[in-house]
């Protein structure tokens, strides 16, 4: 070995241990980083940042990746658009202060926009939350926003914790996700991730300049399109809706677990991805979309895309399809009677949706749902309201201006908004005649059906308990009176989730009202009005519990005392939870449910019941005054067609 060599060699391990020993996070004015290895690693160790190769490319760019995974997971690229074709590129804080990335012949590739003039010295530093900051070299002080630049405010595919998606609305910066054009080229790609600055804000992805998703606007919990996404053990996150400000933003809740969001345009889907020390890999948490009905617009407007209906695409109760058959879902859906619009139209509630599309919408956060109702009269142009917030009872009042668009149906989950109607749609206005009368008797039968058989039933179980327990003759006395006054929630006007929400009435939608009732019977509880200091759950989600956790005697009302057969007791709850079912299909017919009140015949295990908290739901009174006397009128009507 000649000296020069030896000389080179030993230089090279000097180096080698130089960076090692000072893998720093920051640089000042008087420093560089060079594409020759040497890194800036964050004082945790979590993030690395240097010159890197994307996939099979051989061009050089700049950007932060994870340090500890092996396969190199980059978050951040500087020189997207301007690659560098050889190993020329260096890092360094230009005179007035500006970081840059220059190649050969110091061509600037890429450079920062400071929004502040730097002060005498500044320094670029790789923060542990993955964001490179540049700030005043006097001033350490960490606190957030007195940064001259953080790469946070330009984010490339990927969205990290603590990141903010959206807009300074005081700079006017709009930060948004966009994907690589390929796994070899991380230049934007068409693929694009961000809030939109309306007066009811949501999140949108776009493909080009068409939308592709829409997450449905922030309602105080969550994005009333995403019902599953909630606080959970990995992250927890906000929507943050100021003058100021107006974004998302996600945060760990478990620091141990590392978490990323990141749109990819090769499989057009947004991921979150979270990585396990335990596994050592990246798995998929969670992806958008979901399913075919997240694709935007697909069912057109006033049509509703529900993925276990069959076509996907429905049209709202008073709407028809406006293709013939329904061919062309796009087309969406028109009204069978056109609105009068004026003060003599109404609205139908409709139950579980994915709220439309909020690009012509009008927010007032103080108004109620009664005012908010009188505001959408008055404007020719508003098509449907709701609370722009569901927390406790709801409040405030979001109000659709123009054509409702991109809607989806969830079998559970979701929201409720009231659709315009021409009054005659409603039933409103109906005439007072034989209609209404044949109603009133087909409803006064099917009540007193409904008695019968549980009267009936509760007389036999009560025969059986007397025989069995000769001594509790005198209380069984007393209950007789406390029976009568049992009987008074059966006559409550309750209705199936499928016939509140959208009209869809079938046999067995009555079996679901005569489960609400057995319930009831039960429990000495009303469903409607039934509120719990400890739980927000009503009768039926009160029941779903108890049965889940094996305690469904809990329920039963204490009035029964001895008298009652308690095996007998839990074949009730049992078959009302079947009764209750949120699928009609699961229900039992009126028929089957005599014949299990009458037998010991094994029972089926009862799936989740639908609607466990939603009051409002099976509640008529909180729809506006004109949509219930629909529902009665509606019920019966289609009782007498159905039988
Ligand atoms: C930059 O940092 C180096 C090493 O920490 C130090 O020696 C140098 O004085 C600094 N230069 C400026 C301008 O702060
Ligand atoms: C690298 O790029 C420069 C200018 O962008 C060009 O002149 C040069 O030929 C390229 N070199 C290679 C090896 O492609
Ligand atoms: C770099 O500059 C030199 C001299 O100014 C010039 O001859 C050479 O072509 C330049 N190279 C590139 C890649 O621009
Ligand atoms: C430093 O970079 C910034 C941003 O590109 C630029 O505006 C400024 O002119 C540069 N300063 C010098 C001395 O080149
Ligand atoms: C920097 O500012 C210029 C002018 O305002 C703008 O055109 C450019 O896109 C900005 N660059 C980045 C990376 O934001
Ligand atoms: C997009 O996803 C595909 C399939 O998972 C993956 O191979 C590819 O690397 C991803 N693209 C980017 C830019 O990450
Ligand atoms: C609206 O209702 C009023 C009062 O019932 C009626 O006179 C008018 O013709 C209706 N207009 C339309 C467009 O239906
Ligand atoms: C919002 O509603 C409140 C209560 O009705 C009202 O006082 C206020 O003027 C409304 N604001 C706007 C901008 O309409
Ligand atoms: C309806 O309300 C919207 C939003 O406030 C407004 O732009 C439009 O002019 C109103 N239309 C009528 C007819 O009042």
């Amino acid at each position: 070995m000649d000296i020069r060599s030896f000389l080179l060699i030993s230089f090279k391990l000097l180096c080698f241990f130089y960076e090692f020993a000072y893998a720093s996070d920051s640089i000042n004015s008087s420093e560089s980083i060079s594409d020759d290895g040497r890194t800036l690693v964050s004082k945790d160790g979590t993030f690395e940042l240097g010159f890197f190769s994307p996939g099979s490319s051989k061009n050089r760019y700049f950007g932060i990746w994870y340090k500890n995974i092996p396969d190199k997971t980059v978050v951040w690229v500087a020189n997207r658009i301007n690659p560098i074709n050889d190993s020329t590129g260096v890092l360094m804080i230009n005179s007035t202060g500006s970081p840059v990335v220059v190649s050969q012949n110091k061509t600037v590739v890429w450079s920062a926009n400071s929004t502040r003039e730097a002060k005498r010295s500044v320094v670029l530093q790789l923060l542990n939350s993955g964001n490179l900051v540049l700030r005043d070299g006097q001033n350490y002080d960490d606190d957030l926003g007195s940064y001259l630049w953080q790469s946070f405010d330009y984010p490339c595919d990927t969205l990290l914790p603590e990141m903010k998606l959206g807009w300074d609305q005081k700079t006017g910066l709009d930060r948004r996700i966009s994907s690589w054009k390929s796994p070899d080229d991380p230049a934007p790609g068409d693929f694009t991730w961000g809030v939109e600055l309306k007066d009811y804000p949501e999140m949108v992805i776009w493909k080009g300049s068409k939308k592709f998703y829409r997450s449905g606007p922030w309602n105080g919990i969550g994005f009333s399109g995403a019902p599953e996404l909630r606080p959970n053990t990995v992250f927890n996150f906000k929507f943050v809706v100021s003058e100021e400000e107006l974004y998302y933003m996600f945060w760990l809740a478990d620091k141990s677990v590392l978490s990323r969001i990141v749109l990819n345009q090769t499989i057009n889907l947004r991921q979150r991805f979270t990585w396990r020390e335990s596994t050592k890999s990246w798995s998929v948490f969670a992806a958008v979309p979901r399913d075919y009905c997240d694709n935007y617009a697909l069912c057109g407007t006033y049509g509703y895309c529900m993925i276990s209906e069959s076509p996907i695409c429905q049209c709202f109760k008073g709407f028809k399809p406006k293709s013939p058959e329904y061919t062309d879902w796009s087309q969406g859906c028109v009204r069978n009677k056109p609105l009068n619009y004026s003060k003599q139209d109404g609205f139908i509630n409709f139950e579980g949706l994915k709220l439309p599309d909020t690009t012509y919408t009008w927010v007032n956060n103080s108004m109620d749902l009664k005012e908010c109702r009188e505001k959408c009269l008055q404007n020719s142009s508003c098509m449907a309201f709701t609370n722009s917030d569901i927390r406790g009872t709801g409040s405030g009042c979001a109000m659709w201006i123009g054509d409702l668009i991109d809607i989806k149906r969830f079998a559970s989950g979701g929201q409720g908004l009231y659709i315009r109607m021409s009054a005659s749609e409603i039933g409103a206005k109906a005439e007072p005649g034989t209609k209404i009368v044949v109603a009133i008797v087909v409803a006064t039968v099917v009540v007193i059906a409904g008695l019968l058989v549980v009267g009936y039933y509760m007389y036999k179980s009560r025969t059986k308990s007397i025989e069995k327990t000769e001594s509790n003759r005198e209380a069984n006395q007393e209950n007789e009176d406390g029976k009568e006054d049992l009987e008074l929630p059966l006559f409550d006007g309750y209705m199936a989730p499928e016939y509140a929400s959208d009209g869809l009435f079938s046999v067995k939608s009555d079996v679901f009202s005569f489960g609400i009732l057995l319930l009831e019977i039960v429990s000495g509880k009303k469903n409607r009005g039934f509120y719990h200091p400890d739980h927000d759950l009503n009768l039926i989600g009160l029941a779903w519990k108890l049965w889940k956790e094996g305690n469904p005697l809990e329920l039963i009302d204490s009035i029964f005392g001895d008298s009652c057969d308690l095996s007998e007791a839990i074949r009730c709850i049992h078959i009302s939870l079947l009764c209750v079912q949120q699928h009609p299909e699961d229900r039992p017919t009126m028929a089957v449910v005599v014949l299990m009140l009458n037998s010991e015949t094994p029972l089926p295990e009862p799936k989740q019941p639908g609607f466990l908290t939603d009051r409002k739901l099976l509640d008529p009174d909180s729809s506006s005054s004109k949509p219930e006397l629909s529902y009665t009128n509606e019920v019966t009507i289609s009782l007498l067609e159905a039988r």
